[in-house]
């Protein structure tokens, strides 16, 4: 189970500042659980966890072992939601090094239709020349260009290469049950496909198919993963105390933050493993709350490295940050730092030691020195890099960022300013339907 400390913040806010949250929380709650709140209808992931059946992730495991049994890559398309939480997952729990070993115990899983890099598609479709793959198309509108652009090349190098038949059965579609392109495209060419619930918004989806399914791929356990959420939803249930519940304590915390002037979240973990945890976070955060010219600003840091880059700033930078640590309790393996008989690099006085007590050092030695520069810092443990307690984490998130947007008094739900651009790009393009805007945006150029 994870555990929130936010002592750290009390040079900067006052505990009785925080606890004066309770009624505010208490009220987002049961919004939440009432659906009473705005963006009501994309509520589905709050109970989603205690509701996956068994049945539902045999379905996805099976699906899974084709996926395994026939491919060596799998592509996961999609952006935003439709990507980040299933990497996310993927990335904190894989070996690191495991797709450059040439003993693959899964498929090397591979992402696209989160950029239109001509060079990054080009040879990403090189690369897969003399691959057995197979493809996950993930979009839940199944009409963003970016997904659909790759997998267009993708599906037809998978059938130029492999067959249509063997295309058909190595292609699966998670998407809407009814609209999209996606659909269309899935249900014509008989391809296994997963439905996206419609009241389940991309970035909250990691814990259906979109998330699930890649995740299995991969080999890793999706029950734990499930269970591990399961558990966190009743942590952070609304009749958990106030001051015993995770998920209100940060909600509170981060709005009192903001309020008395820190603008910046920054999000830091001491394990590179986590990376893609914090992007899934970013979107989380920054798209249901980054609205009405509001909400915190997201952004992460992956230490000790970025305490090379980034760490002077946030060291003596402008004081508008705050940042919240995730701490990885225990390492999965055991390496100690060797003795050297000539010292020359100084390092025997660490001879012995394990490597995650230097690097607990670490994130000891920098939460002191930031907070004594003026920065106000939360820690996250999770016991470890596991499915369970990644599980926990993504669910605790979730629900904070729930408690947090309406606390915050936005929607955070949708995303309407991620249209923007599409609106421009579609009118440049000249996208069929969108002549008038092609004619006002040239006239601005
Ligand atoms: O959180 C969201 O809703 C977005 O990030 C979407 O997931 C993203 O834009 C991809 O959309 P779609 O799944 O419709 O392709």
């Amino acid at each position: 189970m994870i555990s929130l400390n936010i002592e750290k913040t009390f040079g900067f806010i006052s505990k009785e500042s925080v606890s004066a949250y309770e009624a505010q929380v208490k009220a987002a709650q049961e919004a939440l659980e009432n659906g009473t709140g705005k963006g009501n209808d994309f509520l589905g992931w709050l109970h989603l966890p205690s509701s996956i059946t068994k049945e539902h992730l045999d379905d996805l495991k099976a699906t899974a072992q084709v996926l395994r049994d026939n491919c060596e890559v799998v592509i996961v398309a999609g952006i935003g939601g439709s990507y980040l939480g299933a990497r996310a997952v993927i990335e904190a729990l894989s070996n690191s090094f495991t797709w450059l070993q040439d003993k693959k115990s899964a498929p090397v899983i591979l992402y696209a239709g989160h950029n239109i890099g001509e060079d990054y598609l080009y040879e990403l479709t090189e690369y897969l020349k003399d691959k057995k793959f197979g493809v996950i198309n993930i979009s839940k509108s199944g009409t963003t260009t970016e997904t659909a652009l790759a997998f267009r090349l993708l599906k037809k190098q998978c059938e130029d290469q492999r067959g249509k038949d063997m295309a058909k059965k190595v292609i699966v579609a998670i998407t809407d049950a009814k609209k999209g392109a996606a659909r269309v495209t899935a249900d014509n060419e008989g391809y296994k496909s997963f439905i996206i619930p419609d009241n389940v918004g991309g970035r909250f989806s990691v814990l259906t198919p979109v998330g699930l399914l890649p995740i299995a791929v991969a080999g890793f356990d999706i029950e734990k993963l499930v269970a591990g959420a399961a558990a966190m939803e009743k942590a952070c249930g609304k009749d958990v105390p106030f001051a015993e519940n995770p998920a209100a304590i940060y909600a509170a915390t981060r709005n009192e933050l903001y309020k008395s002037g820190k603008k910046i979240e920054i999000l830091v973990n001491f394990n590179p493993k986590l990376h893609y945890v914090s992007e899934w976070w970013k979107q989380l955060y920054g798209e249901s709350e980054g609205k009405e010219n509001k909400g915190i600003f997201p952004a992460a840091v992956d230490f000790s490295t970025d305490l090379h880059s980034m760490g002077q700033w946030i060291q003596e930078g402008e004081r508008t940050i705050y940042e919240t640590v995730i701490s990885v309790e225990k390492t999965n393996h055991k390496l100690e730092v060797p003795s050297d008989a000539q010292n020359l690099d100084g390092l025997n006085f660490l001879a012995g030691k394990r490597v995650d007590e230097v690097n607990k050092m670490a994130e000891l030695g920098t939460q002191l020195a930031h907070v004594d520069g003026g920065v106000p810092n939360m820690r996250i443990v999770i016991p470890a890099l596991n499915e369970e307690s990644i599980g926990g984490l993504l669910y605790f998130f979730e629900k904070a960022c729930g408690i947090s947007g309406y606390i915050l008094g936005v929607n955070p739900f949708n995303q309407p300013g991620v249209e923007a651009y599409k609106k421009n790009m579609f009118a440049l393009l000249n996208k069929p339907g969108y002549e008038e805007e092609s004619k006002a945006i040239r006239a601005r150029l």
